[in-house]
C-alpha cells in the first residue's frame, strides 16, 4: 500500500522530501491539484469540493495514509476529511508554537508567511489565540511565491524585488522567527533568509508532519513494504512526460540543500 501526499501543486514536495528521509521504505503517490491552483486565493467551500474530488481519486489507489501537504487545504478541510474517510489523515499547519517559544525568550516577534486563505481561516486564528498570549505574531500572504514556484522560477533577481516590496511595511529587525506557513515557501528558504537580518530563524512544519506520519504508521504497524517509488499525478492525470518528471526530480534534489 502507498502513502498519498497531496497539495495544490509542487509545494507538497517540500513535505514529501522530509517524509522520504524518515520513511525510505515506502511507495508514494504524489497528487498535485494543478487544475485548481492556487488554493490560497479561492473560497473555502469551492476548495473543499476540489479537495474531496482529489481524495476520492486517491482512495482507488491502494493508500494506507494521506498527508495533506498543504496548509491551505488543511485549514479548509482536514476535519471534514477525517470524518469522511477511515484511513489516517495527517495535515500541516504553520509552526506557530515553536516560533513563539523561540521568539518570546528573545523579546522578538514572529512573522507567519502563508496564503491569504490560511491566514483568514478560523483554524489559524484558534491556533494563534491559544499560543500567542503577548500578541507577537503577525501574518503576511505571499501569493506570488506560489506562481514563481509553479513556473520553476527560483531566480533571486526576480524573487528579491517581490519580497522587498511585500516586506516594506514591516520593521524586520523586530522579528526573531519567520514561519513558512505554505508548503511552496521552503523552495525560497535561502532567499527569504537573506531578506531578513542575520540571525532570524526561518522555520516550517514539514519535519513535524513527517514525524507525525511516522508515529501514526508505527502505531498501526503499517511501516515499510515499499521501495521508495514515487508516482506523480496532476489533477487525476498520471504524469508521464519525461521533462516534467526530470523537473520534479530536480526539485527534490534542490531540497536536499535547502532543508
Ligand atoms: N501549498 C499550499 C499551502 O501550503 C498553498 C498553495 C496554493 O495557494 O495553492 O498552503
Amino acid at each position: 500500500m502507498k502513502i498519498a501526499v497531496f497539495d495544490s501543486g509542487i509545494g507538497g514536495m517540500t513535505v514529501l522530501h522530509q517524509i522520504i528521509k524518515l520513511l525510505p521504505n515506502e511507495d508514494y503517490i504524489y497528487y498535485a491539484d494543478t487544475t485548481h491552483l492556487p488554493y490560497g486565493e479561492k473560497p473555502k467551500e469551492i476548495l473543499k469540493k476540489y479537495i474531496f474530488q482529489a481524495v476520492d481519486f486517491l482512495i482507488d489507489h491502494d493508500i494506507k495514509a494521506l498527508v495533506v501537504a498543504c496548509n491551505t487545504a488543511t485549514s479548509a478541510a482536514i476535519e471534514d476529511l477525517r470524518m469522511s474517510y477511515s484511513f489516517p489523515i495527517i495535515g500541516i499547519e504553520p509552526a506557530v508554537k515553536p516560533a513563539v517559544l523561540e521568539s518570546e525568550t528573545e523579546n522578538k516577534k514572529v512573522l507567519v508567511l502563508a496564503t491569504r486563505l490560511t491566514l483568514k481561516e478560523e483554524k489559524y486564528h484558534h491556533l494563534v489565540n491559544r499560543i500567542d498570549k503577548n500578541d507577537i505574531v503577525d501574518g503576511l500572504p505571499l501569493p506570488e511565491l506560489i506562481t514563481f514556484a509553479e513556473a520553476f522560477n527560483f531566480q533571486e533577481e526576480q524573487i528579491v524585488p517581490y519580497l522587498e516590496e511585500q516586506l516594506k511595511p514591516f520593521d524586520l529587525s523586530q522579528y526573531g522567527t519567520v514561519v513558512l506557513g505554505c508548503t511552496h515557501f521552503p523552495f525560497f528558504k535561502d532567499i527569504i533568509e537573506k531578506s531578513f537580518p542575520k540571525g532570524t530563524s526561518i522555520i516550517d512544519g514539514s519535519m513535524g508532519t513527517a514525524m507525525n506520519l511516522k508515529r501514526t504508521l508505527e502505531k498501526r504497524h503499517q511501516i515499510g513494504g515499499g521501495t521508495g517509488l514515487i508516482t506523480f499525478y496532476k489533477s487525476g492525470e498520471k504524469v508521464e512526460d519525461k521533462d516534467t518528471l526530470r523537473h520534479y526530480d530536480g526539485l527534490l534534489k534542490k531540497l536536499d540543500c535547502l532543508l
